[in-house]
């Protein structure tokens, strides 16, 4: 559910036409909906209402600050992954007694700083990072919570490049070595033990890998605490998939059905990491046509957003609807086209042979489902400005990061100091 629909013919982001943002900023931009943020938020959170649960909304899926706040307003704590994630997280009003630091790889230097802001939990994911993580703390005098995950070799069965949970894959500390690392972690100054977590993909769109993995999560925290590990929290990550193609998903609540089954009858709070599933469908990619180019196999729409602006296709080959700006008419006949952008590599393609009503030069085009995972990883490769983004509220609308000039990206670089040429 979405509030990106046509009223009038023309498609809107609630009540606002998206044309109308065009012509303001320009193309090609990102537009979020607030209310489908919230409408997402509010499901996930009624899925829990009856357990004592933390939804820790997980920044890296969006960014964005105004993202961030509407969230933060709503209730919703943050899962980070880096410095910055936690800047902006605080930033945005998210409180650090709700914030979670999870990653594989947290340098000295974000662990001081995550811990001078007091955040709720440090997730851990190897004896090194706990050693390091147990000299910071001793070196502040401090005794942080920390969570360790654990990598219940489990296959998420989604995409290789976002599965998480198998023993191949680099994160989190392997099940059978649990009770070690709680003990070594025990033993440590500075750090209090009290959390199992646990990510095994992205993506899902089956329960039953998320049923094996919280059961196996289950029996851990039982092992743990027949070891004298006092546990309290369990962090279950984030994963649950969303439509792209209008396609059939689990729901929240069966989700929390299964959440229920395996890990329900713990006692311990319950922390979720999702970040898709709030913003994924709460945000859109519009993009003008340039060119209508009629190649020898065949047709290419090549629009002004590029690989740089949205990655997946070319990253994941993700499926990403693709509608008109303007509704074609009932009876429009469709044809097969290639969408792509201006990059110079093939993988430059949002769509193969995808059918789409006649679409002419100059013509709005919006990519659906961009909200997660779209302006987080663009870049600018070939030397593309950032794409802006806009937040829409009702009939109100507000450019939420604006399109960085030529200038700002000039400056960046820098001759090296025997390059400068004096004259
Ligand atoms: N927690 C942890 C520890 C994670 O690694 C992730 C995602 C999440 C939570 C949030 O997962 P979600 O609810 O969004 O599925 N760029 C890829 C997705 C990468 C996901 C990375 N980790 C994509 O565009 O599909």
């Amino acid at each position: 559910m979405n509030h990106f629909q046509y009223i009038d013919g023309e498609l809107h982001a609630e009540d606002v036409p998206l044309a109308e943002i065009a012509r303001s900023v320009g193309t090609p931009f990102y537009c979020y909906s607030t209310a489908t943020l919230e409408r997402h938020y509010k499901v996930f959170a009624q899925a829990f209402a009856d357990h004592d649960a933390l939804i820790c909304y997980a920044v890296k899926a969006n960014a964005n600050l105004a993202v961030i706040r509407t969230l933060a307003d709503l209730g919703a704590g943050a899962d980070v992954v880096s410095e910055g994630e936690l800047r902006k997280a605080l930033a945005g009003g998210v409180p650090p007694e709700r914030i979670v630091f999870s990653g594989v790889g947290k340098t000295r230097a974000e662990m001081e700083f995550a811990l001078d802001q007091r955040i709720m939990q440090i997730n851990v994911e190897s004896i090194p990072e706990l050693e390091t993580l147990s000299a910071v703390a001793s070196q502040r005098g401090m005794t942080v919570s920390i969570g360790i995950r654990i990598n219940p070799d489990v296959d998420a069965r989604t995409h290789e490049k976002i599965s998480t949970g198998k023993a191949e894959n680099k994160f989190g500390i392997a099940i059978s070595a649990a009770r070690d690392v709680f003990a070594r972690a025990a033993a440590l100054p500075g750090l209090r033990p009290i959390s199992v977590a646990i990510h095994i993909g992205s993506q899902l769109t089956d329960l039953e890998p998320f049923r094996a993995a919280f059961t196996k999560l289950a029996a851990t925290v039982r092992d743990l605490r027949d070891h004298g590990h006092r546990i309290d929290r369990v962090d279950l990550g984030g994963g649950l998939g969303i439509p792209y193609r209008e396609e059939t998903l689990p729901l929240p609540i069966e989700y929390s059905k299964v959440v229920a089954d395996t890990v329900g009858d713990l006692g311990c709070r319950l922390v979720f990491e999702p970040g898709r599933m709030l913003v994924g469908n709460a945000g859109i990619l519009v993009s003008r046509v340039i060119y209508v180019k009629d190649g020898e196999a065949k047709r290419f729409l090549i629009i002004d957003a590029a690989m740089n602006d949205l990655l997946r296709p070319a990253m994941y080959d993700a499926w990403h609807d693709i509608k008109p700006l303007r509704a074609p008419p009932p009876d429009a006949a469709v044809a097969p086209v290639d969408v792509v952008g201006p990059a110079c590599e093939t993988s430059d393609t949002f769509a193969r042979q995808r059918d789409l009503t006649p679409v002419r030069e100059g013509d709005l085009l919006a990519i659906l489902t961009a909200g997660a995972y779209g302006a987080v990883m663009a870049s600018n490769y070939n030397v593309r400005l950032l794409t802006p983004e806009i937040l829409v509220r009702g009939s109100d609308w507000s450019v939420v990061r604006r399109r960085p000039d030529y200038e700002d990206l000039l400056r960046q670089d820098s001759l090296a100091k025997w390059q400068v040429r004096s004259r």
